[in-house]
């Protein structure tokens, strides 16, 4: 007999009757005295499998994991048990012989998404990625990642761009500021490669090479310490383009992200694409990449604190320092715990903004049309005639609560404030929009290194200064603004990118600014110069974090869901144990690495 191979998220009630086989992993099963039902599982869904009779008695050797070849008819389920939650709900297999592909162990984790059962400790999942990647969720992932990908990629194509390939084993330069992995190499003793941080400076060199068009989904490699939105191998979305400026690079961006709303997200909201001056965002967000998904912005109340009896904030004013607050939507009131944010989380939040640099943290709420305190006596202090004033200005009511942070440093300042709007953004989700994006633009061009005082490049050193503040290069490098244009999504940085310098001498002069010496320029970057000597088009790019644009996406802080075998915050590979030591003797016969460099 015929039996018509299918997978296992395709039956339905045109199949009743048929003859059919499917393959699949044994997933869900349960005995039923008379019959067995098992939910055959593979990457397209679930079918459920009956088992009776003779069938019965051989199948109940089956186990969770087996993979099976099933031959059997289609048939409509009984009513009680149709599940209108999946595609092939309405109708089962009934199996008449089948045979066992591969026993399995039993699995260290459940793969049945629940919504009542929490995920498997993270840990565990990335040991057994393979299993992991079995679930219903984690295959949705891996899909829409790969949907994103085609989109972008016909997107490019469509536009007149070339898809290509450059080097990961590459010199070791100073590029994103960022820890290099470095690779030794085997025939130069040594010498070592280091791993792509970006494909930052080949792509102007397919510039340079007359390709004006490029784009790559690029593995780039950055030995950072890791967070939840970082891995050390992730992978952007690169483009460089010649002969164009901000605008059309901005604009070819948006217009990306329109299409993959409307093409992948299915979603045709009207995305609108807000420009916001890194200075306001830092004053108004305390962050350069704000989350505009709510309002809140910050406040300068320094000059109202100044006539409050308020001696706390009164003593930092008097020495010249900054009193901003923000204000939240919280529906709080003392008496009742409906507030997502109640006294014990706003205790809880001084703590956290002492981890944040500020000593301390006032906050107050509304109630009856006026500021109050948790005890009484701050508000009092602060004062009635302050107090209105606050409320005018800040557009107050009743519910609302007012943290209030004061410091030395403006900077310091706004940065806590920044991260603690966020947090309590997150904690309310009282959001306007589900997407909110911005670029960030007029970024400074260079930035203190905190630790030793020195000039650094804010985004790397081969960003274009704006041309009204170049003149400032020699003079008083920290006016000079960088033609550099960030993209933020929901409070994440999704991109980055530049103008790039296309002048020898400029770009020569922007690299003595952070310290280097014409010797250190031209055995670091002497192949970059010599290229932009031969007559280097006007360029410039950016690069989409592709994980993270993703995973913002969806709604995850998490890029690990979206990266089929992510390393850990140790930056370890569980699955394989990567890394590995290396014994002295391989080290000394494959790589040439000498005694005295290993120990
Ligand atoms: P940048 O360093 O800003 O720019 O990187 C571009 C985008 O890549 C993402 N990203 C990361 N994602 C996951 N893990 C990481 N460790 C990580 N680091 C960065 C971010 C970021 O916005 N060559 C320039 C681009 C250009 O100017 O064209 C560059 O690499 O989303």
């Amino acid at each position: 007999m015929d039996y018509e191979l299918i997978n296992c998220g395709q039956l339905d009630e045109t199949f009743i009757g048929k003859s059919v086989r499917a393959y699949g992993w044994c997933r869900r099963i349960r005995d039923h005295g008379g019959k067995l039902f098992i939910d055959l599982s593979d990457r397209f869904g679930e079918t459920q499998l009956v088992f009776e009779l003779q069938v019965k008695d051989l199948a109940e050797a089956l186990g969770k994991e087996y993979v099976i070849q099933v031959f059997g008819n289609v048939k409509r389920r009984d009513e009680d048990t149709v599940d209108s939650s999946i595609a092939t709900g309405n109708v089962e297999i009934f199996v008449e012989k089948f045979e066992v592909i591969n026993k399995s162990l039993l699995p260290p984790f459940e793969l049945i998404d629940e919504k009542s059962r929490s995920l498997a400790n993270e840990d565990l999942r990335m040991k057994f990625r393979y299993l992991d990647l079995r679930r219903r969720q984690m295959i949705k992932n891996i899909e829409f990642r790969d949907r994103i990908t085609k989109q972008i990629r016909k997107y490019f194509w469509d536009n007149g761009f070339m898809e290509l390939e450059t080097p990961t084993l590459v010199k070791d330069t100073y590029e994103t500021g960022s820890r290099t992995f470095l690779v030794p190499s085997r025939l130069t003793k040594n010498a070592y490669y280091s791993l792509a941080q970006s494909p930052q400076l080949y792509k102007q060199l397919c510039m340079i090479g007359g390709i004006d068009k490029y784009f790559q989904i690029a593995r780039c490699y950055r030995d950072e310490d890791q967070r939840i939105d970082r891995q050390p191998e992730f992978t952007q979305v690169d483009i460089e383009v010649s002969f164009k400026d901000e605008k059309y690079i901005k604009g070819l961006i948006e217009e990306l992200i329109k299409t993959l709303f409307k093409q992948v997200l299915h979603n045709n909201e009207v995305i609108d694409f807000p420009v916001l001056q890194y200075k306001a965002a830092m004053e108004k967000y305390g962050s350069d990449k704000p989350d505009l998904r709510f309002d809140s912005q910050i406040f300068d109340i320094t000059k109202e604190m100044k006539l409050s009896n308020y001696n706390v904030l009164k003593r930092i004013i008097d020495s010249k320092g900054f009193v901003k607050a923000v204000a939240f939507p919280a529906d709080f009131s003392m008496d009742s715990n409906n507030s997502k944010l109640n006294k014990q989380y706003m205790l809880k939040l001084i703590e956290t903004a002492k981890g944040f640099g500020l000593k301390g943290l006032t906050w107050l709420y509304v109630s009856h049309g006026k500021i109050e305190s948790d005890p009484m006596s701050i508000s009092e202090s602060i004062g009635s005639s302050v107090c209105d004033s606050l409320m005018q200005r800040m557009n107050l009511h009743d519910g609302d609560i007012i943290i209030i942070g004061s410091d030395l440093s403006e900077n310091l300042l706004l940065e806590a404030l920044g991260k603690l709007r966020k947090l309590i953004g997150d904690k309310l989700q009282n959001y306007n929009k589900e997407y909110a994006f911005a670029w960030i633009i007029d970024f400074p061009l260079f930035d203190k290194d905190e630790v030793t005082g020195k000039l650094k490049p804010a985004h790397n050193p081969f960003t274009a200064p704006t041309k009204d503040t170049e003149k400032y290069l020699d003079s008083e490098p920290e006016k000079v603004i960088a033609r550099q244009y960030d993209i933020v999504l929901n409070g994440e940085e999704i991109g980055g990118g530049s103008i790039r310098i296309h002048d020898p001498e400029l770009q020569k002069k922007s690299l003595s600014v952070i310290g280097m010496d014409q010797n250190t320029i031209s055995n670091t970057f002497g192949f970059l110069i010599d290229a932009l000597s031969y007559g280097a088009p006007i360029h410039g790019g950016i690069a989409l974090g592709l994980d993270r644009f993703i995973s913002t996406l969806l709604n995850s802080e998490n890029i690990r869901e979206f990266i089929l075998f992510p390393k850990n915050h140790k930056q370890e590979s569980l699955l394989d144990s990567a890394p590995t030591k290396i014994s002295k003797k391989r080290l000394l016969s494959d790589y040439n690495i000498k005694q005295e460099d290993i120990e």
